[in-house]
C-alpha cells in the first residue's frame, strides 16, 4: 500500500496552488541551476500558470497532487492537451516534481498513471513530455513508462519524449 493518494488538486485551496507554484520554480532550479531556471518567472506568473490549467476557458488541463497520510504534498504533475500543426490533439505533461525526502518511493510512477488516465479520457492517443537532455531520473522514468526520445534540440539541450497509447 503506497502512503499517499493521487487527486486533482483543489483549486479553491490557494496554498495548494502557491504551493505547485513555488515546485514549478524549484524544478526550474534543479533542471536549469539557480541563476537561470531561479529567476525566469514571477510567483505571480507560476500561480497565474497553475490556475490557467484549471479554468476550462484558458485551456484544457488538470494539476494532480499526491498527498501523504499526514496531510503534506508529496509531489504532483501538471497535464495539459495541446494540438500539433495538423490539428491533431495530444497530451502534455508539463512539469512533473517530487519533494525530495519523498523521492523513490514510486510517487513519480503514480502521477504518470494519474495523468494519462486523464489524456484518455480526453480521447487523445499520444502523450509527451520535454526536459533537459541531463535530466537522467526523468528520461529514466518517462523510458520505464514506456516513452521514446522523438525530438532532439541540441541549441537548447532539450529533448521530447513521446508515447502513443495502446488500446
Ligand atoms: C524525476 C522525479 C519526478 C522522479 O520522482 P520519484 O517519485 O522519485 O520517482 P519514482 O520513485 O516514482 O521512480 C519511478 C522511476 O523513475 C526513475 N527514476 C526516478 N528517480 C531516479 C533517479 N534518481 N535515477 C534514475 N532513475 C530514476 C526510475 O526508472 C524509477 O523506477 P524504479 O524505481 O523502478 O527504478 C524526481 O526526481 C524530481 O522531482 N526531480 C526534480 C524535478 C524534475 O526534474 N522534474 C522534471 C522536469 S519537468
Amino acid at each position: 500500500m503506497p502512503g499517499f493518494v493521487i487527486r486533482p488538486i483543489d483549486p479553491e485551496a490557494h496554498d495548494e496552488v502557491a504551493l505547485v507554484a513555488e515546485r514549478m520554480r524549484l524544478t526550474l532550479v534543479e533542471v536549469l541551476g539557480e541563476e537561470t531556471g531561479g529567476a525566469m518567472y514571477t510567483r505571480e506568473w507560476l500561480e497565474d500558470r497553475v490556475r490557467e490549467h484549471l479554468d476550462p476557458a484558458r485551456l484544457r488541463g488538470q494539476v494532480f497532487v499526491a498527498v501523504e497520510s499526514g496531510g503534506a504534498v508529496a509531489g504532483h504533475t501538471i497535464v495539459r492537451i495541446e494540438e500539433d500543426d495538423g490539428g491533431r490533439a495530444f497530451g502534455v505533461f508539463s512539469t512533473t516534481y517530487v519533494a525530495p525526502d519523498a523521492r523513490r518511493g514510486g510517487v513519480a510512477d503514480a502521477l504518470l498513471d494519474r495523468g494519462e488516465a486523464w489524456m484518455r479520457e480526453q480521447q487523445v492517443t499520444v502523450a509527451q513530455t520535454w526536459t533537459s537532455d541531463t535530466n537522467d531520473p526523468l528520461l529514466a522514468l518517462f523510458r520505464k513508462h514506456g516513452y521514446a526520445l522523438t525530438l532532439r534540440v541540441p541549441e537548447k539541450k532539450m529533448v521530447v519524449l513521446s508515447k502513443a497509447f495502446e488500446d
